[in-house]
């Protein structure tokens, strides 16, 4: 299918069953998208709504996170697991504050230097704080695509993970590029789970490939040991 057809569909899907009113999504300043999307790289959306609201309350801003003490920041993160997600944010945020005056880097690349930051976080944050073309490729985007495209081998395999970005690079749209971002992070979250995923409301199971094959568990495929 073309991409403008991809990329359509799940706009259309998002305008409807989306999630729109997340506290992230209200004010996406750049620090506030970069804070939930370190607390959301390995925790679902609802465990993080709480925490990621006593952080903001506490660290509303970057300079009073970067002089606040680490052992203050571990406090608020207590509970959300992955503790070297708190460790880097705060070393990015003293980070940023030397280097850049306080302000996140509107790069790419300058952002993925930051301690935390890797390649789909970075283009996440400029996806949904200022409407960057980028694309981005969690675990969720990973399976979304595997599926999508019948594409066999483990996401982590280097052919498969080449291939998967170049997916995710030309389904990516010129417009509205933060409501795509959501909308395909929303839909692997929400629809294309892992197990038994809700194809019947998918926007995509016209076109599916793993679900033309009823496959739809067989994608991604396992890890070779
Ligand atoms: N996972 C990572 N970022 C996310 C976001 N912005 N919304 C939902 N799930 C996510």
């Amino acid at each position: 299918m073309a991409t403008s057809t991809f990329n359509q569909r799940l706009l259309a899907w998002f305008d409807q069953h989306g999630r729109t009113n997340l506290p992230w999504q209200n004010n996406p300043t750049p620090y506030r998208v970069w804070i939930s999307e370190i607390m959301l790289q390995q925790t679902q959306v609802n465990t993080v709504i709480p925490y990621y609201q006593r952080f903001i309350e506490r660290f509303s801003d970057i300079i009073i996170l970067a002089t606040a003490s680490l052992d203050e920041v571990l406090y608020y993160w207590a509970g959300l697991g992955y503790y070297a997600r708190a460790r880097h944010l705060y070393q990015a945020a003293q980070q940023i504050c030397h280097q850049y005056d306080g302000e996140l880097p509107t790069d790419l690349e300058k952002l993925m230097q930051l301690p935390g930051i890797g390649r789909s976080t970075a283009g996440a944050i400029l996806a949904l704080a200022h409407e960057q073309r980028h694309p981005i490729l969690d675990g969720n985007v990973k399976r979304v695509l595997c599926r999508y495209y019948a594409l066999a081998g483990h996401p982590s395999e280097k052919g498969v993970t080449d291939t998967l970005w170049r997916l995710a690079e030309e389904n990516t749209p010129t417009q509205r590029v933060a409501a795509y971002t959501q909308a395909i992070m929303d839909l692997g979250a929400t629809i294309c789970i892992r197990r038994q995923p809700h194809c019947l409301l998918c926007p995509f199971q016209p076109d599916c490939l793993a679900h033309q094959q009823r496959q739809e568990e067989v994608y991604p495929s396992p890890q070779l040991r």
